[in-house]
This record gives structure tokens, sequence and C-alpha cells, in this order.
């Protein structure tokens, strides 16, 4: 029997999934670690954490299904994007992984523009602005702040291509996450001699680049005996989290999109063709398949917000969905959906570490705006709820504009497993969302990669068209349409207004 691993290298935790070659779980884990926020809009991981999670999730899957790893083909990796990992001259990380939703790097980001010459120049390579969380700033900031530590780097990597250093001790990445990091050229799917020059950046710093079902390196002996892998097993590009799902849910030709709820948010379309928003509010990268690219934008605190609310506010419902034995967000969420549309009046702003889509704004925070002494937290809940899909309607809208759109949207990421919030999807979006029968995402998306470069499929496309099903899709409902829209009026209104205030507090 033929099996594929996927390993998504998440900011809540490690998933590492094992799939037949049909696209099946057969196995799955998950290792969790934190994030610190050391200051104010920093965010920061230890990749050793990482590490000890795909460790633990490799023996674990091993472990559950009782394979022989002699029969897994191949492996593909994901993660997080954009965050930064500084290696010595040994392979010894320097220092914490500086994370895609950090918002430290404002100035270096305007530094990064006219070191070039100007945005325009630097987005006709890049095919985005310089944004704080991109990789770019990252090693600008070290480099200032930390001179000593960065005199000691000689290795610039993205979280997943860490593990991949880790399992094949090879210094490789593809270009979907590398298109993240502010100094690839995307439109030509290289290194960009230009920004690398005129950022004075070693070349020599930064790993090999590939497309995604490429095989990068394989298993060494070392990895085989922690993990417990078969030595040689092949370990192919992979693609940072967000093409990775689109691989997993299918989103691989034009015409297909779809949007994530996970610790961010994102609406993500397919493209053959390279499409870039001037104004840079959405992101232009290259996509897993070949050859093509995709245009997605992020709104950072998504999943975040109802973590962050949960787990401050909801100690009460945690405690009772222990007595009752069902998930805390569950009880959360079935309490929200008694409260009517727009959330008796209130309004949430997602703003926690700053945003991207469609703002581009370092210093904005988040705002319940509205707040009565009527309300309660299951209001408070469903606002969260709420403003985190206007959010994602903010990113539809700018796709939308650019003529890059689908008629369907997949949803996927924990917040897409709800039926609640998928209805609340549609309806905010004004478009049917369905789900994929797997809900594995970038795990098996990277697996499905894992299983082109292995051969047993002859491309991205059509391994896609004999793996992912898609379930009955649900419609928004007239009704709910125009009261969101409503309220989605007086959402877009309230960045505007604030925008000094928050600027503001930030140079408190
Ligand atoms: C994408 C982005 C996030 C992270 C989350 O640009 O920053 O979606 O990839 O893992």
């Amino acid at each position: 029997m033929n099996y594929l691993l996927g390993i998504d290298i998440g900011t809540s935790g490690t998933k590492t999934v094992l799939f037949d070659e049909a696209g099946h779980g057969v196995a799955s884990y998950t290792g969790e670690y934190p994030m610190a926020q050391p200051k104010n809009g920093w965010a920061e991981q230890d990749p050793a954490d990482w590490w000890k999670a795909v460790v633990d999730g490799i023996r674990a899957v091993l472990a559950k299904s009782g394979i022989d790893a002699g029969e897994i083909r191949g492996i593909g990796l994901s993660g997080q994007m954009h965050s930064l990992v500084l290696l010595d001259e040994k392979g010894e990380v320097l220092r914490p992984s500086i994370l895609w939703c950090d918002q430290r790097t404002a100035v270096e980001c305007e530094e990064i523009h006219a070191l070039m010459g100007g945005k325009e120049r630097y987005i006709e390579i890049t095919a985005n602005p310089a944004l704080t969380g991109f990789t770019a700033g990252k090693i600008l900031w070290v480099r200032k702040h930390e001179p000593e530590i960065y005199a000691k780097a000689r290795h610039i990597l993205l979280a997943k291509d860490y593990i991949r250093y880790k399992l094949c001790n090879v210094f490789a990445t593809e270009v979907s996450d590398a298109s993240g990091m502010g100094l690839l050229d995307v439109p030509n799917r290289c290194w960009s001699q230009e920004v690398l020059e005129k950022l004075d950046i070693d070349p020599a710093m930064l790993a090999k680049v590939y497309e995604s079902p490429e095989v990068t390196g394989t298993i060494t002996a070392e990895a085989a005996a922690l993990t417990g892998l078969k030595e040689g097993t092949i370990v192919v590009g992979g693609a940072g989290d967000n093409a990775a799902a689109a691989v997993g849910t299918g989103v691989v030709e034009d015409g297909r999109a779809f949007a994530t709820i996970g610790t961010s948010g994102v609406v993500f379309a397919h493209t053959d063709k390279l499409s870039i928003d001037p104004k840079g509010r959405v992101h232009t990268f290259c996509c897993a398949v070949p050859g093509a690219w995709h245009v997605m934008g992020v709104t950072l605190a998504a999943g975040q917000s109802l973590k962050w609310y949960r787990d401050n506010f909801c100690d009460a419902d945690k405690v009772e969905a222990e007595k009752q034995g069902v998930d805390p967000y569950d009880l959360m969420t079935a309490e929200a959906a008694k409260t009517p549309i727009g959330s008796n009046r209130l309004i949430y702003l997602p703003y926690l570490m700053g945003e991207r889509t469609p703002h581009l704004d370092p210093d904005c925070r988040g705002a319940f705006v509205g707040l009565s002494g009527m309300h309660t937290r299951y209001d408070l809940v469903r606002a969260v709820m709420e403003g985190v899909t206007f959010s994602l309607r903010d990113c539809a809208e700018i796709l939308r504009g650019m003529g890059v759109q689908s008629d369907v949207i997949l949803a996927c990421g924990g917040g897409g497993s709800s039926a609640f919030w998928r209805q609340m999807m549609a309806d905010i979006l004004g478009c049917p969302v369905a789900t994929t029968i797997s809900k594995e995402g970038p795990a098996l998306g990277v697996a499905i990669l894992a299983g082109v470069g292995a051969g047993l499929y002859p491309s991205v496309p059509e391994a896609c068209r004999q793996i992912v099903g898609v379930n009955a899709s649900q419609d928004p409902v007239a009704e709910h349409v125009a009261e969101y829209d409503k309220f989605y009026e007086i959402y877009r209104g309230l960045y505007p207004a604030l925008k000094d205030s928050w600027k503001a507090l930030a140079e408190l």
C-alpha cells in the first residue's frame, strides 16, 4: 500500500496527517505550542517547539496506524508563512522566530521601498509592497537592532523549511512560501538579484527555490532514527499554508476560491495569469501549481479573535463544556446563534494584531463599537464572528474588483468547520459556501504534492480531480444578506473614523 505524509506547521500547533494514496486520512496528531507576545504587536515562537511537535507527530501517526514507514512514498511540508528563522554556521537557531503577524517592522518596510527607489519598482518585482508581516523587513530589523545576532547568521529560512532542514539536512524552499519573503521575483519564480543587492542581503544565505511538487531532499539517517521514518523517503517542496490549503480544497484552476478561518483569515483565488493589486491590499504569490499564481486577502486575527475572547472571557463556558463533554467553541457558538444578526447592534473590529487587507496598518487594534449594558457575552461572541467575516468580505470585495472570483467559496480552517459560521460567510459574502469532504486542508494539500513528486499522480490539478471531493453548499439567505449589508456598511466606516486614534495610541 502507498501512503503519503502531510505536515502543517501552524501557529497554534503542528498537524501531522498520514493519508493513503487516495487521500483518506489514516492517522493524525496535533502538537500544540505557545506564541509569545513580548511587546504589543510582536509575535514570536521557538523553532524547537515546532521540531518537537513534528517529531512527536510523526511518531504518533506511525504508532497509531501501525504501517511500515517504508510504505510512505513521500512527505509534504506546509506551514505558517513569512516567519523568519535565522541559523548560524552550525545550523543552530539564533533567536526566536519573528512571526507572520508581528508588526515591529513598519520603519524597515519604508526603508525597503526607499532602497528600491520606490514602492512601484519593488511591487513590479515582488508583486507586493513591503509589509510588516513579510520576511524582508524582519531581516532588516534584526540586522539593525541585533547586529551581533545578524553577524552570526548564515541561513535565512521559513518555518516549514527549517523543519525540512532538520529532516533532510538541506537548505531548500519553494515558490509559494518564498513569495511571502519579499525577496522573490514573483513573475519569474526566482530570487531577485536586484532586490537582494539593494537590500544588501547575501544570496548565499537563502535557500534553493523549487516548484512545490519537486523533490527537495530525503530523510537523513539521523532524522529517521528520531522519527521512525525510513531513511531516503522523499520530501517535496510543499507550500505555504494557504497555497497548501488551495491544493487540499482543489483550488488549483481559474474560477476557484476558498476562505479560511484559522488563526488568520484568508480569501484566496487561483489565477493562471499574474494579477497584481497596484495598491498592494491583497497579496499575489506563486501558487503550488507550477506556472500559476494566486491572489489572496489576509485578515490577521480571525480564529485568533475568537480564541482570545474564549481564553479571556469564557471560563464558565469551558467548565460547562467539559461537564457536557463538548468543545467550548460549540457551546459558545450555539448560544451566539440565538442572538439576532448584528449582535444587538454591536460591531467588532478584528484588528488585534493590526491589519493587512485592506488597511495595511500595523497600528490599528481591535474594538467593540456599540457596547450596551444589555449585551451578554454571547452577543460579544457573535459580534466577534461577524466582525471577522466582515473582514473576509473586505478581502473578497477587492478580489472581485480585480476580476478574480468564483461562484462557490470553499470554507476551511477551524472556523470553516462550524455550520453556523459557514452560513454567516454565505450571507455576508453573498455567495454559496461549501466544504470539502476531507477537512485536512493544508496537510492534505502537501500530501497531494508529495504524491505528485513521488510520481503517483501526473500533475497537481489531476491529483486534485481524483482526490478532492466537495460537499453540498450552503446558500445565502436573501433576508440575511440584506440585514448583514446594513451592518457591513457601518463596519466599513469605523476604520477611517478610528484610524487617527489608533495611531495616537501607538505613539504614546
Ligand atoms: C499569509 C499569512 C497567514 C499565515 C498564517 O500571508 O500571513 O495566513 O500564513 O499561518
